[in-house]
């Protein structure tokens, strides 16, 4: 691994990052159990296990003073009247922030504590999101038609709990509402 500075071109116009050594594309099948709407999801899903979306990233190795970054696209879609969103995940080690700016589309990030505060604030582009240590989240694409585009850098050491959103899922969900996007209530949390 490049020891020493280098720089990178982040465009906006096409979501590339010049300089990457990880990619992960997440499926549709990559989500069983998360979406509220079961039968929605297995609908979908049996047309085809469609791509949701994909992370491009610098790797840095799992040390506090490390800064992994990369970017993040998520697809325009829904899942019944769910938008299409990240697994979402907790950092292994709380007591990591990570930041998020986004480059295109509209999105909301849903956030949890495990102390049950939760929170969702709005992206588009241009808006960088500060996520605190402690704070799981999730990303969730409202935008129509468009890819939502983030960077996003946290600490090498943070490491992802997926499991325990996988479990529970967040305490809100972003729904398709007869006048747009709604922050409701996981009838399914914690179940
Ligand atoms: C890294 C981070 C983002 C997400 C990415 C995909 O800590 O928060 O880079 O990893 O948006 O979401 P997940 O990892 O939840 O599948
Ligand atoms: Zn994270």
């Amino acid at each position: 691994m490049l020891n020493k500075p280098y720089t990178f071109e982040l465009s906006d116009i096409d979501a590339t990052m010049t300089r990457y050594d990880k990619h992960i594309q997440r499926p549709l099948s990559a989500m069983r159990g998360q979406y509220h709407d079961v039968a929605a999801y297995e609908a979908l899903l049996a047309t085809g296990d469609i791509e949701l979306y994909q992370v491009y990233e610098n790797t840095r190795p799992a040390a506090a003073g490390e800064l992994p970054h990369g970017l993040s696209i998520l697809h325009p879609g829904r899942v019944g009247d769910e938008y299409f969103m990240t697994k979402g995940h907790f950092h292994r080690v709380l007591e990591t922030g990570e930041v998020y700016h986004c480059l295109q589309g509209h999105g909301m990030i849903v956030m949890e504590t495990p102390e049950g505060d939760w929170a969702v604030e709005e992206l588009t582009p241009g808006r960088v999101l500060y996520i605190p240590p402690r704070w799981a989240h999730r990303s969730v694409n409202i935008g129509d038609g468009q890819d939502l585009v983030t960077f996003y850098i946290y600490p090498g050491n943070a490491g992802h709990d997926y499991g325990t959103i996988e479990q529970k899922g967040f305490r809100k969900l972003v729904v398709a509402g007869p006048d747009g996007p709604q922050i409701v209530d996981n009838p399914r949390w914690g179940k």
